[in-house]
């Protein structure tokens, strides 16, 4: 039991400190003695009144307190005085301490006088220490948790006082001579408080006791520590392993005292809870090694981290939940000669995250990065970009993604167009532009001039005419149903102009309808 030293050093010892005088010459009357005896409570005491030589004194009497002392009659008695004239206690006893003063009577009829100080002292006795609230380790070693409200008591019994004293210090060797905390300078107990105990608070408590007669001193000391968790969760992190099938899952939880006790499980869709342990330890980093056999996407891995100064049945955790690659591309990719081209790959899913490359061949090896391949990354875009895309180029790229739970590939096909077949693609959409424009020019010519195309044949001779009815052609519909109205005060040569012209988009619609329509001047002769 190292954990808490215990001692405690009591004197049960009778001090006598004799200040020995003779007044006068020898055969002087009156000669006298002064001492002192020190005794606890039970001891044997003889107070002593003449030891000159061998000469017994014939009598002899104590006082004390000036009053004499009363040998006890019969059975046990307390007090005796001896046939040398000593005063007997057989046990003495708390309350015996005072002066006593003994007379005794000499050969020659010479009084010896003697003074005694008896002083009862006992202890520091069963010097007890406390610190509440507070578990006991099997060696002994008290725990409290951090921000916890520690109160520290100590205790001791002596006679007939003590003055107690708190000290503490890092290392048990420096406890006795440690910082003092607090102190009493008469009291049966003494207690202190830390409100908000915190890590420094760790070390080694030591309450003295001293015994304000005797300065025996007893104590007892104790080692405290302060356990704490994290505040923060512990974190989760994978490694790959240089072997793509490998990943290592690190569990890291620092900040704990001592270290919690850190357990990495696998939860699959169908298994409990809890799920399988991989590992469990005491430590603030727990690192797990897994392939590819024994993972899958969709299984949680989880790290729980078990501490004392957690509440009871509290944990904290973190996990993630595996995903295999899922690389994602355009699937049909053109590039014209000469130019270059960049193929994007996209992955985000996978967890662990993969590692993704790019390759001409499905098995084949990683593109590297030279003059004709440039390899980029933005988030989870992985980009390839081909320079000088020539015919060489064309065809499948393989988008590889890897992590430990599987190989994904994505395929991309790059189909490369000659500079000349741009250049006739260009061509062609310039002619074909071309012809759509014109025949677009034509078409409103047509529509602006329909009416003169219509009639055109019958009234082209006359200008007049035509300023007539183009005016009337360029309003709009409504504003030629209201000039219907106003025709007759108009004294035209040719009223039927006007007709003809509301009447015309019927024309129209029978033109495509029926091609004879168009031959049929009827309408206009009718008018
Ligand atoms: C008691 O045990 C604790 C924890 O096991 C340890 O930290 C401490 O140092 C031990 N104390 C002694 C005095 O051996
Ligand atoms: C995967 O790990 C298990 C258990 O550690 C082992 O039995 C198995 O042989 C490993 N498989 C491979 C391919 O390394
Ligand atoms: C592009 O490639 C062609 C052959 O495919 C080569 O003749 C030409 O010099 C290259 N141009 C550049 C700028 O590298």
């Amino acid at each position: 039991m190292m954990g808490r030293r215990k001692g405690t050093w009591l004197v049960a010892c009778v001090l006598a400190t004799v200040a020995f005088w003779t007044s006068g010459v020898p055969g002087s009357p009156e000669q006298s003695e002064s001492s002192v005896v020190t005794a606890a409570p039970g001891d044997i005491v003889h107070l002593p009144c003449y030891s000159e030589g061998s000469v017994m004194p014939s009598g002899a009497r104590w006082l004390k307190d000036g009053i004499e002392v009363e040998p006890g009659g019969g059975g046990q008695p307390r007090v005796q005085v001896l046939s040398d004239g000593s005063l007997h206690f057989p046990r003495v006893a708390e309350g015996d301490e005072g002066v006593y003063r003994c007379e005794a009577t000499l050969p020659g009829n010479m009084t010896w006088r003697a003074r005694v100080l008896l002083q009862v002292a006992s202890g520091p006795e069963n010097v007890s220490l406390a610190i509440v609230p507070s578990t006991v380790l099997p060696n002994g070693t008290l725990v409290a948790h951090r921000g916890s409200s520690v109160s520290f008591h100590c205790a001791a019994v002596s006679y007939p006082s003590q003055s107690l004293a708190w000290s503490f210090a890092g290392t048990l060797v420096d406890a006795a001579g440690g910082t003092p905390l607090a102190s009493a300078p008469s009291a049966p107990w003494l207690d202190f408080r830390v409100k908000d105990v915190q890590p420094e608070a760790q070390g080694f408590y030591m309450c003295l006791a001293n015994n304000t007669l005797t300065h025996v001193v007893a104590g007892t000391s104790a080692q405290l520590l302060v356990y704490y968790a994290s505040d923060r969760h512990p974190e989760c992190s994978w490694l790959q392993s240089s072997d793509p099938t490998w990943v290592h899952f690190n569990c890291a939880w620092p900040g704990c005292y001592p270290d919690p006790e850190l357990r990495w499980s696998q939860i699959g869709d169908e298994e409990a809870e809890q799920g399988r342990v991989l590992a469990s330890e005491a430590t603030s980093v727990l690192r797990v090694s897994l392939n590819r056999s024994l993972l899958a996407g969709g299984q949680t891995l989880r790290c729980a981290g078990h501490h004392s100064a957690l509440a009871a049945g509290r944990e904290a955790a973190c996990s993630f939940t595996l995903e295999a690659p899922r690389p994602h591309v355009s699937p049909l990719m053109w590039a014209q000669e000469g130019n270059s081209v960049t193929l994007a790959c996209s992955e985000s899913a996978s967890v662990p995250p993969a590692i993704t490359t790019w390759s001409r061949v499905a098995e084949g090896a990683a593109l590297a990065p030279g003059p004709k391949y440039a390899l980029s990354r933005d988030g989870a875009t992985y980009s390839l970009t081909i320079a000088n895309v020539s015919r060489d180029d064309v065809g499948t790229y393989f988008c590889r993604s890897e992590n430990a739970l599987a190989l994904r590939r994505a395929e991309v096909y790059l189909s490369v167009t000659a500079a000349s077949d741009y250049t006739g693609v260009i061509v062609g959409i310039f002619v074909a532009a071309l012809i759509v424009g014109l025949a677009a020019v034509t078409a409103r010519l047509l529509f602006a001039n329909r009416h003169r195309i219509c009639l055109g044949r019958p009234f082209g001779s006359s200008d007049g005419d035509t300023g007539d009815v183009l005016s009337l052609v360029d309003s709009d519909e409504e504003q030629i149903f209201q000039a219907v109205p106003r025709l007759p005060p108009v004294t035209d040569p040719h009223p039927t102009t006007l007709v003809q012209v509301h009447r015309l988009p019927s024309g129209e619609r029978e033109n495509t309808g029926n091609p004879e329509a168009r031959e049929e001047p009827p309408d206009l002769v009718t008018l």
